[in-house]
């Protein structure tokens, strides 16, 4: 960074059990995280406290994986919907940004900017929106019959839907919108006033040529999934390469991309924390990484196949005796970590040394920049 006046912005994605497909088998995971708000609660504070921008919350309406083999083998498959979560936490916390996804498939805009604009409220200027079209079919047979939509009429939808929410957001003046377009017909004006931060930040993470040009037009923040440097500044430059077609600067839009560092006071035991999620495992290919968002593809490892005899909970291998045990030994905290800014929202701007105050954690960082 050049510039004296600019920070490095830092948000922690918040996998209930951690970033690592197999984190949730670690001896010290906590299985059931994803449906304890206490646990959340703590990944909250303990976020705010290390002086983290924000917390981002993923979704899929839906299990995440159509086979139960499969889905019974990751903790991924349950959780609380994302944005009464965060609603939740808004009243645990107090400074730190709140993101979740939301899918412009499955919604409507007028229900969407409604619910944002209240946790916006709700958490004195602090919500963001991470918008998604929603590629899985699982989630679309959960929406009607006719199935997933294709990439092009699902980015066609995104754009009126962002349009007619930044519209809502805005705010009319006679109390009416009066939007009449392809796929949707709003009417009224939101029953709230305008958003403490003036509008609830924009968020988002494709990566198509439709993504990105979506992003372009409407984004603060843009979470990437770059896999090397060079892919990484590639995306960089393309995506503020386009910024100027719809009238905005390139700092107009901060780029997160991600990493999961293993945290631990040493090295050795970092090394040793994350070893029997790697190397004490065999790999399944199927769910080697993240259905939802793809930014996982290096964690390759899984601990679902790993011979019971290894398990350090005991020489059983049901989920529901390792739960019992795990719950006991305490949870590790894992969260993925992603730097963020955003022009008018809260998002906080200073990061700390040290990340955690309750021990290790697995983490996924990302850098804006
Ligand atoms: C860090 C990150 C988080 C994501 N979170 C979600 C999510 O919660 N739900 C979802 O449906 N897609 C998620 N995605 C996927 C993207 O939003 C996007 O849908 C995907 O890249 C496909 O879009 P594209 O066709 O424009 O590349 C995420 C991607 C990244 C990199």
């Amino acid at each position: 960074m050049t510039g004296t006046s600019r920070q490095m912005k830092l948000g922690a994605f918040l996998w209930a059990t951690g970033h690592h497909i197999a984190a949730w088998r670690h001896p010290q995971a906590h299985v059931t995280a994803g449906v304890d708000i206490d646990h959340y609660a703590q990944l909250a504070r303990t976020a705010e406290a290390a002086k983290f921008d924000m917390i981002f919350c993923e979704d899929a309406a839906g299990v995440r994986e159509a086979n139960v083999n499969i889905a019974s083998q990751t903790s991924r498959s349950i959780g609380f919907e994302p944005i009464s979560l965060l609603a939740a936490l808004a009243v645990q916390t107090s400074r730190i940004g709140l993101v979740s996804t939301a899918s412009t498939s499955y919604n409507e805009p007028y229900g969407l900017a409604r619910t944002f604009l209240s946790l916006d409220h709700l958490s004195g200027g602090r919500a963001g929106w991470n918008l998604v079209t929603s590629a899985s079919p699982i989630e679309a047979a959960n929406f009607g019959s006719t199935g997933l939509r294709p990439h092009a009429d699902r980015y066609e939808r995104a754009r009126e839907f962002a349009a007619v929410v930044a519209g809502l957001w805005r705010g009319v003046d006679n109390g009416d919108l009066n939007h009449d377009g392809q796929s949707f017909s709003v009417r009224d004006a939101l029953d709230l006033p305008r958003s403490p931060q003036g509008a609830p930040a924009m968020v988002q993470a494709g990566a198509s040529e439709d993504g990105k040009d979506l992003a372009a037009r409407t984004a603060d923040v843009v979470f990437t999934a770059a896999q090397t440097f060079e892919e990484a500044k590639a995306f960089y430059d393309d995506l503020k390469g386009r910024l100027a077609t719809y009238g905005r600067e390139p700092d107009d839009i901060k780029i997160m991309p991600g990493v999961a560092p293993v945290v631990a006071v040493t090295e050795s035991e970092a090394r040793e924390k994350l070893s029997p999620t790697t190397s004490a495992s065999r790999c399944s290919p199927a769910i080697s990484a993240s259905p939802i968002c793809g930014a996982t593809p290096s964690t390759g490892h899984c601990l679902t196949c790993r011979p019971a005899k290894a398990c350090r909970a005991g020489k059983r291998s049901s989920s529901s005796s390792h739960a019992g045990t795990t719950s006991r030994s305490g949870s590790l905290r894992a969260t993925s970590p992603a730097r963020a800014a955003t022009g008018g929202s809260s998002v906080r701007r200073r990061r700390s040394p040290t990340n955690s105050r309750h021990g290790s954690r697995a983490a996924r960082p990302t850098a804006s920049t």
